[in-house]
């Protein structure tokens, strides 16, 4: 939910911060912009859209030892240039960037507006950059600190200076900025794939904290600016990981990536015949009195908790429920030492996810965190914390992300049991022999790739699709309805199969789509009940299944069977792949922008 960038070294800043506005476009592409240090003056250029935009105004001759950068996806304000970050202040001398939202902008923009200040933008960040031209008395530090004091709400800020050369200053308060040091110069940025370069030491900004960066010198301090020690951290990043490979696009480069990360994420909790989670030092004691698990996320992340809740139950026979953490951030769940709240995150910066986790843990919750990126906001404030080892991921529709998130559950869910006391050696082995086997099913499903391909054609003139499933292949319609819904732009929406005639299933017509996941066994001939009501009032069916149950199907319906014999509770496993190919072949047919949809950024660290 915006990128930022700045650098200030010993070569020309301007290839930087294109290469990382390039790479933190996942973080929005509604408008970029960057800002340079030239000799008395700062010189901004900026365009709507984008960074391919930026890019085509962007000429040779550009060349400044400092800049700062900005990716941005709209709060305040229209996507449009005046919009656009970065903001200058009124006699030029500040520019900045800014990631998050100020909440008391509009009480600071009357302030300012009454004593003379004029607005060129709708932005809360421009009045940020008003308020550091007044408060400044000739120090840039004391400046901000006195600045930042005023605001509400959430920010990462870098900011230049037209009399401070080769300069950066930089704060942050519930909006991630990570400081990195390099051979080739120091860098400030939203997220470590932005350099473009090797950084030798990462550093995390913490909230309250300020940074100074210069060519040569990286200073921190805190919020009354008294200087401060930091530790660097080694960020796990290979840069290849936001290459396309000679993928059309990375959400398929992505879905190709599954074997490999389902593969390190079950390795790395999985040796010698157990699981173990050694960031997450569970007690026998401690999983014995859980009287509740909530799992909380958004989006995907919730989806994938829908899945855990449903093989948690299964496995352990622990009461678990599923919640969207912007609804569970402000609802009263009763909570308390018995209770253990899961938060499952990709990016760690999901604003929404970590209010959860900050609730649960004021209310003296168990917690646990899933996350993918390392050094993320919630890993840091994680009590109990289990990575998921997806690797980067660009695309912003996720895929990999969510396959290991299913995957770390499904781990947990045995581990749980096992603790619990209630899981025979004998069915403990099975279950990790088929959580090891998975990596092959889910690579096999991978060549039902023309298939589904062809599959897309029918599909893409569709206006409205429905999903159905029972269970865990409810869990799995869920991902799959939103998969194709945010790619595409089709409308579409996951039901339980039992569910849809309590009213839904008025809007089923001549001709309407329906996918039904029945993947499951023990259900099926309950979700074929519901498939044949559909079929009555004309659905054309799509169903994700067994081959077992194509005799089941007429000719007149489409069906993909899946290619492995996996039990019941790991079937979405090998049919998540299906339901990830067929949204991406729907999406390119239709032209859509597949990697970075309308309206959508990777990681939404606003409310
Ligand atoms: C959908 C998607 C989103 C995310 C959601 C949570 O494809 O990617 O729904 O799952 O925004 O993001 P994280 O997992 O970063 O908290």
């Amino acid at each position: 939910m915006c990128g930022i960038i700045g650098y200030t070294g010993k070569n020309n800043a301007v290839p930087y911060l294109m290469t990382g506005l390039r790479k933190l476009e996942y973080r929005g592409y509604d408008s970029s912009g960057i800002a340079l240090q030239m000799a008395n003056d700062i010189f901004v250029l900026k365009r709507q859209g984008k960074i391919s935009e930026l890019e085509k105004a962007v000429t040779p001759e550009l060349f400044s030892f400092c800049g700062i950068g900005h990716t941005r996806w709209a709060t305040h304000g229209e996507p449009s240039i005046r919009n656009a970050h970065p903001h200058l202040s009124r006699n030029s001398s500040f520019a900045i960037v800014h990631n998050g939202i100020i909440e008391n902008s509009a009480v600071i923009k009357e302030q300012l507006s009454c004593e003379g200040y004029h607005f060129l933008s709708d932005t809360d960040t421009e009045v940020v950059c008003q308020l550091l031209e007044k408060n400044y008395k000739g120090n840039p530090l004391l400046c901000i600190a006195e600045t930042l004091n005023a605001l509400e709400g959430s920010y990462a800020l870098a900011i230049i200076h037209k009399d401070y050369p080769k300069t950066i200053f930089c704060a942050k308060k519930d909006s991630p900025l990570l400081i990195g040091r390099s051979s080739e110069g120091n860098f400030v940025f939203s997220d470590c794939c932005a350099s473009g370069v090797h950084c030798e030491s990462i550093y995390c900004l913490e909230d309250y904290e300020l940074a100074e960066i210069t060519q040569s010198s990286l200073s921190f301090f805190d919020k009354e600016c008294n200087p401060i020690e930091k530790t660097a951290r080694t960020v796990a990043f290979n840069c290849s990981d936001s290459e396309k490979n000679g993928f059309c696009h990375y959400m398929l480069k992505e879905i190709y990536e599954q074997p490999s990360a389902y593969k390190n994420t079950v390795n790395a909790y999985y040796s010698g015949g157990d699981i173990s989670f050694p960031l997450a030092r569970f007690s026998s004691k401690l999983v014995c009195g859980l009287e509740h698990i909530y799992i909380v996320g958004c989006g995907s992340a919730y989806h994938a908790g829908v899945y855990g809740r449903y093989i948690i139950e299964e496995l352990s026979g622990i009461s678990t429920s599923a919640e969207i953490a912007s609804e569970f951030r402000y609802g009263n769940v009763p909570l308390n030492e018995n209770t253990l709240v899961i938060v499952i995150s990709q990016s760690g910066e999901t604003a929404d996810s970590i209010a959860a986790l900050e609730l649960a843990k004021s209310k003296g919750a168990q917690t646990l965190c899933i996350v993918n990126v390392e050094g993320s906001t919630m890993a840091q404030k994680a009590h109990r914390l289990i990575y998921t080892k997806a690797g980067t991921e660009i695309a912003v529709a996720t895929t990999k992300a969510y396959l290991c998130q299913i995957a770390v559950l499904s781990l947990l869910a045995v581990f749980l049991s096992d603790k619990k006391g209630i899981l025979s050696a004998e069915t403990k082995e099975k279950l990790i022999k088929e959580i090891l086997s998975l990596d092959s099913a889910i690579e096999k499903e991978l060549t039902s790739n023309e298939c589904l391909c062809s599959l897309a054609d029918r599909l893409k003139n569709a206006e409205h699709i429905y999903f159905i499933g029972r269970n865990t292949d409810y869990a799995l319609s869920l991902e799959g309805s939103l998969k194709l819904k945010e790619i595409s732009y089709i409308h579409c929406e996951a039901y339980p199969a039992g569910e849809l005639k309590h009213g839904t299933i008025s809007l089923i017509e001549k001709g309407t789509p329906v996918v039904a996941v029945c993947l499951r066994r023990d259900i099926f001939p309950k979700t074929l009940s519901g498939i044949k009501e559909v079929k009555a009032r004309g659905a054309k069916i799509t169903a994700i299944t067994r081959e077992e149950f194509r005799p089941l199907f007429g000719h007149e319906d489409n069906v993909i069977t899946i290619k492995s014999d996996i039990c019941d509770m790991f079937s979405p496993f090998a049919g998540v792949i299906a339901l990830q190919l067929l949204s991406y072949h729907t999406a390119v047919k239709r032209g859509c922008e597949v990697d970075k949809p309308r309206n959508l950024a990777k990681s939404v660290t606003v409310e």
